[in-house]
């Protein structure tokens, strides 16, 4: 009985699945793109919809052999690209009417538990964490950033408090040896109080390593940017992140482009700033009780959605600015 239960619930679930179909679906038109494909959990619901039209992309070329089926099923409705979703500029769209856009951000349960990508601190042996298309991998960050460097990733991506600690000690042992996962993961635990803590000593860590191997962050923003130019006005981004970089990023993208800012009420109304965006839902959508206890990983999920008004000038020069402190830290990666 407790095997069934835990195979259950070790597999891949759809997050906020029945959330985002209840936003597009009454008035489901024209073409939508699904950003991050995994095992196509999103995209096999929405071809459902009479009138829909899909395309998908991933950047781990293993998710391909999820979407086979469904372009064999759906010859005129689907397509999928491995591609980066920075680059989904560089899409052939024709006259394609792109009505949404949906961002599932962070890797689905296949991934993390898939020991040749190395993304979790259970994995064994060297170092990896690349997800596709990537110059460099965590063992080349561990073993060639700067002691000052490897402090910054792991104090700003993985908000991590023993940042100082847990990098000197990267440059004593490394100076000695190769460091590979378990090695990495016993320089954390001795770094660390030896008290009891609710999460792994090693997630945070990890999540800042995957963060600058896979240059997360931005991705997110040039993702972010090219999709909504790609969108026409009407058409909606929805977008759910996990943890509280991401969210932040997509909450300031959303919120800073849709309001009138510092604009006098005595101006009149034509020199008022045009607005990229109106804000769907002003807070975040979480998941249910029940699909938290039937999948724990989607309590950190937040859904935002942002439906596109009018094409504006200059958006994309101040949403880099206000991050381009984030982006400079991903640059380090340039030297690797
Ligand atoms: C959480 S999973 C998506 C799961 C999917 N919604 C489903 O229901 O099956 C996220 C997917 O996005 C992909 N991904 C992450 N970052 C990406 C990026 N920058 N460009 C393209 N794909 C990305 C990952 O490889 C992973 O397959």
């Amino acid at each position: 009985m407790n095997a069934t239960i835990k195979l259950e619930k070790e597999k891949h679930y759809p997050v906020l699945l029945d959330e985002i179909l209840s936003i597009i679906t009454p008035h489901y038109s024209g073409t939508l793109i699904d950003c991050t494909f995994g095992l196509g959990g999103y995209s096999k619901k929405i071809l459902k919809i009479p009138s829909s039209k899909v395309i998908a992309i991933d950047r781990d070329k293993e998710v391909r052999k999820f979407s086979e089926n469904l372009e064999k099923k759906y010859k005129d409705k689907f397509k999928f690209y491995n591609i980066k979703f920075s680059q989904i500029d560089t899409l052939n769209l024709y006259n394609e009417e792109i009505k949404y856009i949906i961002f599932d951000l962070g890797y689905s349960y296949n991934q993390i538990k898939d020991p040749k990508k190395g993304l979790s601190f259970h994995s064994k042996g060297k170092l990896n964490m690349k997800m596709g298309f990537n110059s460099f991998s965590a063992n080349d960050v561990i073993k060639n950033l700067e002691k000052e460097e490897l402090e910054k990733i792991f104090r700003v991506f993985g908000e991590e408090k023993d940042s100082i600690r847990i990098a000197n000690n990267i440059i004593k042992v490394r100076k000695k040896k190769d460091i590979d996962t378990e090695e990495l993961v016993k320089i954390i635990e001795n770094c660390k109080k030896k008290i009891y803590t609710k999460t792994h000593k090693a997630t945070k860590i990890f999540q800042a390593l995957r963060i600058f191997v896979n240059q997360e962050v931005s991705e997110l923003i040039y993702g972010l940017i090219n999709a909504t130019k790609l969108l026409k006005p009407g058409g909606m981004l929805l977008v759910i992140t996990f943890h509280s970089l991401e969210d932040k990023i997509v909450k300031f993208f959303f919120k800073n482009f849709s309001e009138q800012k510092s604009v006098s009420r005595y101006l009149p109304k034509d020199k008022e700033k045009k607005l990229l965006f109106k804000i769907y839902n002003k807070k975040s959508i979480t998941p249910s009780i029940e699909e938290i206890h039937k999948n724990p990983p989607s309590r950190s999920a937040k859904l935002r959605c942002a439906i596109k008004k009018e094409d504006t000038n200059n958006f994309e020069l101040e949403f880099l600015n206000k991050f381009q402190k984030l982006i400079d830290i991903e640059n380090l990666g340039k030297k690797l």
